[in-house]
């Protein structure tokens, strides 16, 4: 089997997480988080970091230190994963959706302007797969109307817009550093910012909103999201190679672009000009003409030993914002099409280039029988 991803555990890993078992250093106080925090935050390019338990958790502190609060309302993409959701839903926001390009599978910013309203408080641009947001109209419309931007960059660790880091181009940006994030402490997250006052209070945000006057007296409340010293040991280890790891990244999604550009009706990310993409997962959108879905080629490539997944479900299908009465009517035509025709190969920074080309080859051939097939008819994908 050539698993979709595996972490890449072999630098000084095992060295600094004995030094927290030999100095009893395990909590959420001990000093590789600090460090952990100076050193992310330095390398993307921000003032202050602030580790937390994961990406969601990560998501939730980032909108609550910028001011998102009850019946303010979030502008983010239909295509991304629920925790944006969660996140907003959980701080008593009003989620608000556009649609995502066709290329990059990014939001489209175009479509912004359109849904702005009184309340509208923040703009939260995920940055898809490895490939930025393009930044430029969403900074200006945060400047025009006095918002908010909040970067979900949990895909896009080294990604870069016009030259800049992903992740300090908004007010605040959110991190994943789950098992299959370029770099990784298991589980974990952190919340980037230059805004001192936004470090602050995401700070208190993740302790329980203690209080540095008066121990165990809260004013307001916050949530346990610390992160401990065991993941920032790993965090720490893992950020000394993150070059290494971009660089494996890029190599091997040029190599999979390569080999995919001569099958018919297969796609890959888009890079645009603008962007350094990272290629965080290795995806393809099958083309609806071909006649079958990623579901379809995913069970045929599980067959023959290729791990895949899934693209997300847009937001606007998941049943249980439906249940609540969120998004109804609303549609999202590139966004209902991809989560259809959409799929990432396997990924991992230990994928060999002999891997590669086993993947592409039995790709190949899976589309070339599976389109002969024509499982289903080519207008019924969205
Ligand atoms: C775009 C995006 N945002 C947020 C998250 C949430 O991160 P976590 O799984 O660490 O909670 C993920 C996780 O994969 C993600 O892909």
């Amino acid at each position: 089997m050539i698993p979709v991803n595996e972490p890449l555990l072999n630098g000084r890993e095992k060295e600094l997480l004995a030094e927290c078992v030999d100095t009893g250093w395990i909590s959420s106080d001990g000093p590789f988080v600090r460090m952990f925090e100076r050193n992310f935050s330095h390398y993307i390019g921000t003032k202050h970091g602030v580790a937390v338990c994961n990406g969601t958790a990560a998501l939730e502190t980032a909108l609550f230190a910028a001011g998102v609060g009850k019946g303010d309302e979030v502008i983010m993409p239909a295509f991304t994963i629920v925790s944006c959701l969660v996140a907003t839903l959980r701080l008593g926001a009003v989620p608000v959706l556009v649609d995502v390009k066709p290329a990059t599978w990014g939001m489209d910013v175009e479509q912004i302007s359109s849904r702005l309203t009184a309340r509208t408080k923040a703009i939260l641009p995920v940055h898809m797969y490895g490939h930025p947001v393009d930044m430029d109209p969403v900074l200006a419309l945060a400047r025009d109307y006095g918002l908010i931007v909040v970067e979900d960059a949990a895909e896009v660790h080294g990604a870069e817009y016009k030259g800049r880091k992903c992740g300090s181009l908004g007010h605040v940006s959110a991190w994943s550093f789950y098992a299959n994030k370029i770099i990784t402490t298991g589980e974990g997250g952190m919340v980037l910012t230059s805004d001192e006052g936004v470090a602050e209070k995401a700070r208190s945000y993740r302790n329980l909103c203690f209080r540095g006057d008066r121990r165990f007296y809260h004013t307001e409340f916050g949530y346990n999201f610390r992160m401990s010293n065991l993941q920032a040991a790993l965090g720490v280890a893992q950020l000394e190679r993150v070059q290494e790891f971009v660089a494996i990244k890029r190599r091997l999604g040029h190599l999979y672009r390569a080999g995919l550009a001569s099958i018919p009706g297969v796609r890959f990310q888009v890079e645009e000009t603008w962007a350094k993409c990272v290629y965080w997962m290795y995806c393809i959108e099958i083309d609806t003409k071909l006649g079958f879905t990623a579901d379809d080629a995913r069970t045929a490539l599980a067959d023959r030993g290729i791990g895949t997944r899934p693209f997300f479900l847009g937001l606007h299908e998941q049943p249980a914002a439906r249940d609540i009465g969120l998004f109804l009517g609303e549609r999202y035509p590139v966004t209902e099409r991809i989560a259809r025709q959409g799929l990432y190969l396997p990924s991992g920074l230990t994928l060999t280039e002999a891997q590669v080309e086993t993947v592409t080859t039995e790709l190949r051939d899976v589309v070339s029988q599976l389109s002969a097939k024509r499982s289903v008819p080519s207008s019924g994908s969205v």
